[in-house]
C-alpha cells in the first residue's frame, strides 16, 4: 500500500481493477481511420449523454481546448476568457504558438466566475476594429477559483450574451460533472448552452487518460482534421477508451464523496491555520489554503507536508489540494494529522 497521500490533483488517481480488465480485453482498431469500435462507442456515449450531435476522444483536456480554439479563432484575433482560466494561463501559451491567438482576460466577478454583463462588455465591438474577439471561453468548475461552480442559468445568460455578440461559446468542462453534482443537473443542460464543450475523463471521473470534445457535426468534423494537425490522431486508442467508458458510467455517481472530503479537509486546515481557508466556499473537490500569515511560503509548506507524507501543489502562492477517487475519509484525517505535524515543525 502506498502510504503517501497525493492531493496534488485529481489526475493522480490510478485506474480501478475493472478499468484494467476492460483495457486488457478492449476491442480496438485504428482510430485515424475512425474504426476503433471502443473509441466510437465512447464517442457515441458522450454525444448521447451531453445531448450533442457528435463527440471526439482526445488524449488530453489541453488538446481539446487547443483544437477548439483553433477551430473557432482566426490567427491574430482574441479569445475572451477569465483572467486565471486554464486555457489561457496554464497551457504554456499553446494558443499563441499553435494558433496565433491572444487572450482578452477578464477577472472573474467572484471566484473565477464571469458574469453575462462582463462577457457582453468584453464583446462590445472595438470602434477601430483592432481587437476582434472570435470566441468566449468559460471554465466550469473553475480550478483557480477553488472549484467554484457556475450554475446552468448563469451559463445560459453568458450564452445569450455571446449570441448577442455573434460569438460562439466554448466551455472548458474539465470538471463539468463536479458542477453537475452540485447543481443536480444533467450534463446536457450545460452542454446545450455551449457551441462546443470538453470534459476530462482523467480527472474526477478516474480514467487514466483522455478527454472528450463535443459539439455539432460540422465542428467535430473540423476538430477531427485538427486532431491530425496537432499530432493527436492516435491509433488503437480503444485500450484507453475502454477505461473511459467505465469512468463515464461510474465516475459522476461518486463525486459527492470527493466534495464532502474536500469540505472536511478545508474545515480541518482552517482549524489548524485559522483564516487560511474558508470552508464555506468549498463547493467541489478543490481546496486552496493561503499560508502567507504563517510567515512561511507555500513552497516551504509543501516541503513540510511532503516530509509528513502529503503531496500538494503550489498555485499563485497558495497551497492547492484536490480530493479524488484515490482519497477516502480516512486519508483526509491522515492528511490533517500531517498538517498538524507540519504546523508544529513550522513553529
Ligand atoms: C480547467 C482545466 N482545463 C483543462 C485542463 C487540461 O487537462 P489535461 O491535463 O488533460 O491536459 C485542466 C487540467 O488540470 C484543467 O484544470
Amino acid at each position: 500500500m502506498d502510504a503517501t497521500i497525493d492531493l496534488r490533483s485529481d489526475t493522480v488517481s490510478k485506474p480501478s481493477d475493472r478499468m484494467r480488465r476492460a483495457m486488457a480485453t478492449a476491442e480496438v482498431g485504428d482510430d485515424w481511420y475512425g474504426d476503433d469500435p471502443t473509441v466510437n462507442l465512447l464517442q457515441d456515449r458522450a454525444a448521447e449523454l451531453t445531448g450533442r450531435q457528435a463527440a471526439m476522444y482526445l488524449p488530453t483536456g489541453t488538446m481539446c481546448n487547443q483544437v477548439a480554439m483553433h477551430a473557432f479563432v482566426r490567427s491574430g484575433h482574441f479569445v475572451v476568457c477569465e483572467a486565471t482560466a486554464h486555457a489561457g494561463r496554464t497551457e504554456v501559451n499553446s494558443a499563441a504558438v499553435l494558433s496565433g491567438i491572444a487572450f482578452h482576460y477578464v477577472p472573474g466577478a467572484s471566484r473565477g466566475l464571469l458574469t453575462a454583463d462582463q462577457v457582453a462588455a468584453a464583446l462590445r465591438p472595438d470602434p477601430y476594429d483592432v481587437t476582434v474577439a472570435d470566441l468566449v471561453t468559460i471554465e466550469n468548475t473553475h480550478q483557480v477559483g477553488g472549484g467554484s461552480v457556475m450554475g446552468v442559468a448563469a451559463v445560459g445568460d453568458i450564452a445569450a450574451a455571446c449570441a448577442a455578440g455573434g460569438v460562439p461559446l466554448y466551455l472548458d468542462g474539465a470538471r463539468i460533472f463536479n458542477a453537475c453534482t452540485v447543481e443536480g443537473a444533467p450534463v446536457a443542460d450545460y452542454a446545450g448552452h455551449a457551441t462546443a464543450m470538453m470534459f476530462c475523463l482523467s480527472k474526477g471521473l478516474g480514467a487514466p487518460i483522455g478527454s472528450v470534445l463535443v459539439g455539432d457535426h460540422d465542428f467535430v468534423r473540423e476538430a477531427r482534421r485538427l486532431k491530425v494537425l496537432f499530432g493527436g490522431a492516435w491509433r488503437q486508442a480503444g485500450i484507453m477508451a475502454a477505461a473511459g467508458l467505465i469512468a463515464l458510467d461510474e465516475g459522476p455517481k461518486r463525486l459527492h464523496e470527493d466534495h464532502a472530503n474536500a469540505r472536511t479537509l478545508a474545515e480541518g486546515v482552517a482549524a489548524i491555520l485559522p483564516g487560511s481557508v474558508d470552508p464555506l466556499t468549498i463547493q467541489t473537490n478543490i481546496v486552496f489554503a493561503d499560508v502567507t500569515s504563517t510567515g512561511r511560503t507555500a513552497e516551504e509548506w509543501a516541503s513540510l507536508l511532503a516530509a509528513e507524507g502529503v503531496l500538494v501543489t503550489m498555485v499563485g502562492g497558495r497551497i492547492r489540494m484536490l480530493t479524488h477517487i484515490g482519497i477516502d475519509a480516512a486519508d483526509v484525517q491522515a492528511a490533517l494529522a500531517a498538517w498538524r505535524r507540519a504546523a508544529k515543525a513550522a513553529g
